[in-house]
């Protein structure tokens, strides 16, 4: 019996395919374009990049023209500053969902909360988040890991996580952190795009053997459409159509496809095709 192929929401969200289309037409006015850091987390779009003349410099004394771009992640404001006085062209793609979140985290700060973050904390997009908020800020997946907090805080969430995880989170911090005098405000920063990817993914999921998430495994939205899907069926992470184990496919009759935000609609297409011929 013939694989059935069952797909979920795909295509680049509106802030990738926003960054990709600004670097791009950079790249052929200026001939090469430098990124602070990959414009998106996906290492197939950031190849297809490359061939127009877009380079990953390592740092900003990694740099080795004048043109230099930041990612859709964004970067703290100090980082920002050094790169305008550092270089003569400075190219802004930070998506506007994300831009969105440091400014909220900016006005907690400016009205004197202490700003938590729910997120990685090690993700670009959080580390330039709590930049606006002058650092005077954390970033936490967990509550417990919070201690010693001031009592007036503002929260927020990274972009790209989970509506119904930030709601749990936003509900324990109330119930650990709002004592006598204490203040808690909240922000939803969490982008449009992220719901209902993560919507249409579960309900394939809930149909099929095998779930597949196409995407980057550096990719914040990939990984959490990976642990959500995971919650239903069996789900596995391909970056690629060559990752493709025929031996993962044994005894599955549907398969269900979703992809990041930053998968190359191509990338997607090679896997349908590699599925096709198994
Ligand atoms: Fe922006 Fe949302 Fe995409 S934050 S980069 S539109 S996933």
């Amino acid at each position: 019996m013939p694989l059935e192929i069952v797909r979920a929401k795909t295509g680049f969200c509106f802030g990738v395919k926003r960054a990709i289309d600004i670097i791009s037409k950079a790249a052929a006015e200026r001939g090469q374009v430098e990124t602070l850091t990959p414009i998106v987390h996906n290492q197939q779009v950031m190849d297809r990049l490359a061939g127009l003349g877009v380079r990953v410099a390592a740092s900003l004394d990694d740099v080795r023209g004048g043109a230099v771009a930041i990612g859709s992640h964004g970067v703290a404001p100090e980082v920002e500053a050094e790169m305008r006085r550092r270089f003569p062209d400075v190219i802004d793609t930070t998506c506007h969902s994300v831009h969105r979140a440091q400014l909220a985290a900016r006005r907690f700060a400016e009205d004197g909360l202490y700003v938590v973050v729910y997120g990685e904390a090690d993700h670009p997009e959080v580390r330039g988040i709590l930049g606006y908020a002058g650092n005077q800020g954390v970033a936490t997946l967990d509550v417990a890991s919070l201690t010693d907090l001031p009592k007036r805080l503002g929260v927020l969430s990274q972009t790209t996580q989970i509506p119904e995880r930030f709601n749990r989170f936003a509900a324990a911090l109330i119930d650990a952190a709002l004592t006598r005098g204490a203040e808690i405000r909240f922000i939803d920063t969490i982008c449009h795009d992220i719901p209902d990817r993560q919507k249409a993914a579960l309900e394939v999921a809930r149909k099929v053997d095998l779930m597949l998430v196409v995407g980057s495994h550096t990719s914040a939205n990939t990984n959490h459409l990976v642990d959500l899907c995971a919650t239903v069926t069996r789900t596995l992470l391909v970056e690629t159509a060559a990752q493709l184990d025929p031996a993962d496919l044994e005894g599955v009759r549907r398969v269900g496809l979703t992809a990041g935000a930053s998968t190359a609609p191509e990338t997607i297409e090679e896997v349908v095709e590699q599925l096709n011929s198994l």
